[in-house]
Formats: C-alpha cells, structure tokens, sequence
C-alpha cells in the first residue's frame, strides 16, 4: 500500500499511519474494524479541509470497514428553516458528498455507538471525537487512541492504525485514584466531576472510586466528555463499574497517587464554565441525545407550552427511535426541536442570531464562547425546562 501499489489514496494514507507510528514508535500496524471520523462541519475544517476531502475521495479513496462521521455544521435536511446561510450549507453539502463519496456512513453524530457502529469489547478501533474516544475505551473497553480526523480517516481508508498507547495493556492500567467524596446528583455534576478530573490530571487514567451508586450511561457520557474537554483524558476507569475495573484487586491500585473531590469541586466548576443569567437559546445534547435522554425531555415537557424553543441535538438514528416512541411528536407540540446531523458547537450559531446558550453540558460550556462567541449558563434538566415553561 505504502508503494503504491493498491492505489494512490491508499499510498497517502499509509504514508500518514506510518509517519505516525514512528512517532509514537509503534511496532507494527494492528487491522481496525471501527472507525469514527472527525473534522466533519465546514466551520471546522473550512476551505482546505474541504479540498482535502475532495482530493481525496477524487484520487479514489474508500472505507473498508464500518466508518461513521462526526456532526456536521447543520441538519442536513432542515437547515434553511433553522437559519444556517446559504454560503455554509453549500460548502457543508460538498463535505458530506466527499464522505459519501468514499463509502463513509454519514451517521453525523458524536454517539456513533448509539447509531450502528458499537465496537465490541477489546476491539482495536481508531476514533477521533474526544468524547466518543472517551466513551469507546472507558465504557465499552475498546481500544483506540485520541485520534485526529485526518488519523481516522487514513484507517478507515487502509483498515489499520499504528499499535501504540491505548492499543496496548500496559497503558490502559490506572495511574491516579479519584476518591469522589460527595454524591453527584445530576448528569450536571457527572460532567462538571469529569471537567474538574480533566483539569486536574490531564493525560492520565483516573480510576474513579466513591460513587454512592453506579453511573448510568448518559452519566458516564457527561463525565468522560467533561474529563476529555478539559484535558486529554482518553480513558477512565470506574472502580466496580467500567468493564477494565470491574475486578480490579487491591493491590492494583493502592500504591497510585489519590486525588480527592467533592461538592466543592464540583461547585467551582460549573461558576466558572457559567459567564451568564440571561439567555436567548437553550440548547441540550453535546454529546448528542440518547434515547433516554429524549425520553426524560419529552416527559418534562409533555403538554406544556415553552416560553424559549429548547433544541435537542441527536443522531437520525436515535431521533427515528424517539419519533417511533413519540417523544419528538411532544417535545415539537411544546414547542422544542429535535435537530440532527449537528450540535450546538460545530453549527455556525453566531450566525445565526444565537449569542446566549442554556445548556447542561460543561463540553458545550467549554467551546461555546471560544467558537460561538456566545455566552453560556448552565443549569440541570429539571432547572432548564422550568425556566423554559
Ligand atoms: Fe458532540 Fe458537538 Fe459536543 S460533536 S461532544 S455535541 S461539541
């Protein structure tokens, strides 16, 4: 491949794989049968990421194995009513017929393991989107690296990635304990705890112990996405819980060093992601909506009449489920959305009349006013939909 012989496209991305793996001296490439590809809305990758993806798909590029696509910079169907310009959805368009193009699912989504692509336990994949890389190694106990778009791309065009960190054992043992020592009572504070985590230890692998109960899913999707934003956290542990600290023994992880968290952690995180009172737009789902989440959503709202629109962010594929279920038919008669192929941080939102967000996602929190320019308050469900009805 890296010859050429099987192509150009694939020489270009076996020269990128390889270039990487001696960096990170790996000894060899390992076959990848997952891939999840970033860098995906215009606003992103502007014009040159745009020509890349064309270059490529045009010098014959296609995925070998089960790829998927991060959000995009607007739903893909409703963009005009949701006021994306012209100009962007033109650009954004030539993106997802790049991807198209090279047999990558456009799923659009940072929650592919909820839309067809869940990787199985021990699998070597290569991921980019921090908070599914996250997920992926800490939830599922898959094993791939934080990749960069252009990274994961390159696997999903040659079925391989360099074997280095994540992939091997050795690395995905614990290096800290974070002894939790106050109850976290929200999917709020699951993200802020994970936020605080990410600040405080950057590249490790925390092992999470001191939780009164074990985390539910989208709990553990707002921690791992709070820890990832915030540093270059990868993967977590939860001692009892996650799949590689279930059985865990003592003597694994008595001898690292203890880090100690609580309320008032917790408490500092969320005033200091908070930049306002006052807001225009709420918006939910970064990372995008489960089911589950639309669910308590569509139950909080059901026959109530929001003052603001709530936008709820998800995949297609977790909005068809809803929609089946009837929760995007109560959260739309309230008066919300349920948007697709998107979320609140890669849509061109100041430029689209958004200047003030209400979310519960402290990754939301973290880039919206660095990309957006837009201010952020943050608040539980329960505090959202009140201050919405
Ligand atoms: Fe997903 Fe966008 Fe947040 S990609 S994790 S919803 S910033």
């Amino acid at each position: 491949m890296l010859e050429g012989k099987h192509g150009e496209a694939k020489a270009v991305a076996m020269r990128l794989l390889v270039t990487l793996g001696e960096i990170f001296e790996a000894e060899r490439m390992v076959p990848v049968n997952s891939v999840q590809v970033s860098g995906v809305s215009f606003k992103t990758i502007g014009e040159p990421g745009l020509q890349y993806l064309e270059d490529l798909s045009n010098k014959g590029a296609r995925s070998t194995i089960n790829a998927t696509t991060n959000p995009a910079g607007m739903d893909l169907r409703r963009w005009r009513r949701l006021g994306v310009p012209e100009h962007f959805a033109k650009k954004q368009l030539r993106i997802v017929s790049a991807f198209k193009k090279m047999k990558i699912s456009t799923a659009c989504t940072c929650i592919p393991y909820f839309a067809g692509n869940k990787p199985k336990l021990g699998a070597h994949i290569a991921w980019a989107e921090s908070s599914a890389v996250t997920f992926a190694n800490s939830v599922i106990g898959a094993r791939t690296n934080r990749e960069g778009g252009p990274g994961a791309l390159a696997s999903a065009i040659v079925g391989r990635t360099p074997l280095y960190g994540l992939h091997l054992s050795k690395n995905r043992k614990p290096t800290h304990i974070v002894n939790v020592e106050s109850p976290v009572s929200s999917q709020l504070e699951y993200g802020a705890l994970g936020y605080t985590i990410g600040e405080r230890i950057s590249q490790s692998v925390p092992l999470i112990d001191g939780l009164p109960r074990a985390p539910n899913l989208d709990e553990l999707k707002a921690l791992g996405a709070g820890m990832a934003a915030a540093g270059a956290v990868a993967l977590y542990h939860v001692l009892g819980v996650t799949p590689e600290a279930r059985n865990l023994r003592e003597d694994d992880y008595r001898k690292l060093e203890t880090i100690t968290m609580g309320s008032k952690e917790i408490r500092e995180t969320l005033e200091k992601l908070s930049t306002t009172t006052e807001f225009d737009h709420v918006c939910l789902g970064c990372p995008h909506m489960s089911l589950t989440e639309l669910r308590n959503v569509a139950t909080r709202v059901s026959g109530k009449k929001l003052k603001r629109p709530i936008w709820c962010f998800t995949s297609r594929n977790v909005h068809s489920q809803a929609q089946r279920k009837g929760y995007v038919n109560k959260i739309t008669k309230a008066g919300g959305r349920v948007i697709n192929d998107t979320c609140m941080v890669v849509a061109p939102l100041e430029e689209m009349d958004v200047h003030s967000v209400m979310t519960d996602s402290c990754k939301a929190a973290h880039y919206l006013p660095s990309l957006c320019k837009s201010k952020v308050a943050l608040g539980t469900i329960d505090q959202i939909v009140d201050s919405s009805t």
